[in-house]
């Protein structure tokens, strides 16, 4: 398995996050509501040891409604607030502001006491790419800016989105690389389209979606390709032949692997999340 994971490259992306991290008083940590455990760094926790934060549970327009509320309630057991946002089509954030402001109320509270009148909350967004971290800093600021990403020696120059709840945003998002070091984790990230396509085959990555779809969601996959109840019997690989000869692909299962994947991203078999908290646990434990 070809996986596009560094040592280096996650240290150099670490060092980078925990430079800023000096600057914030809270961490707004993004993650694809598709994918709540995937698409988390693993490092995060050590990286931002006690330093104060939410969890943003994005794309939420595409995923699963009742699970996206059981992954927020299994963050929240956490003590972890987490938050389930659709940044691509919200209007605005006021009251996601509001609430992340809160969560450093203790805070503002200590230096109102010691006599600093108007102190302005700092706050940064991490996430690993793709996730929407630039979607959301666009949001927050109201308008379109330019987000620096990681460049060599960006700490030097901060910019600060100010919005209007005493609440200051740093416009360089802490970018942090998943860890792939689980196949399921890095095919889920595939599906999505989180990692370049190249990294897995298509038909690996196909194969592993018709076996979710079949055991999480198979009236999505029945309704969205005609699949009847013994269509759905075949074991994965002769339901990929199976649809590839019904799309007129006659042989080309890449060729279906392909249309799959694409017709899961743009939501055609409806929304999905690809986590399930008990396989975690399991994993954890
Ligand atoms: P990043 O900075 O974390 O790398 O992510 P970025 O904001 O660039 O977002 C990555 C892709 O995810 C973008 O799509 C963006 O529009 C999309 N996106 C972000 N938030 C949401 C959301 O809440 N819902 C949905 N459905 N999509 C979201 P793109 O295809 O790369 O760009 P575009 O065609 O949308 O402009």
């Amino acid at each position: 398995m070809a996986l596009q994971w560094f040592p280096g490259h996650m240290n150099k992306a670490k060092n980078q996050v925990q430079e800023r991290l000096k600057l914030v008083d809270v961490v707004i940590e993004i993650v694809d509501a598709r994918l709540p455990y995937s698409s988390r760094n693993p490092m995060l926790d050590s990286i931002i040891n006690n330093k104060k934060r939410v969890v943003i549970l994005n794309k939420a327009d595409l995923a699963d409604e009742k699970m996206s509320k059981k992954w927020q309630e299994y963050f929240q057991k956490q003590d972890i607030s987490t938050y389930i946002v659709d940044s691509k089509h919200a209007n605005n954030m006021n009251s996601l502001i509001n609430n992340i402001k809160k969560e450093v109320q203790a805070k503002i509270d200590k230096y109102k006491k010691a006599g600093v009148k108007n102190y302005r909350i700092k706050a940064m967004c991490i996430g690993i790419p793709n996730v929407g971290k630039s979607t959301i800093l666009n949001r927050f600021a109201g308008k379109n800016i330019a987000v620096t990403g990681n460049k060599p020696g960006v700490t030097k120059n901060q910019n600060w989105i100010k919005t209007n709840y005493d609440i200051d945003i740093i416009d360089t998002p802490g970018i942090l690389w998943p860890k792939i070091d689980d196949q399921a984790v890095g095919l889920k990230l595939a599906l999505t389209g989180a990692i370049k396509d190249s990294i897995f085959h298509a038909d690996d990555v196909a194969l592993f979606a018709l076996d979710y779809f079949k055991k999480h969601y198979s009236e999505k996959l029945k309704k969205a390709y005609q699949v009847s109840d013994s269509g759905l019997e075949l074991d994965n690989p002769d339901l990929l032949l199976f649809l590839t000869k019904k799309m007129g692909f006659k042989d080309d299962f890449d060729r279906m692997s392909e249309k799959l994947m694409q017709d899961i991203r743009k939501g055609v078999l409806g929304k999905y999340t690809l986590d399930q908290i008990e396989e975690v646990d399991d994993a954890v434990n």
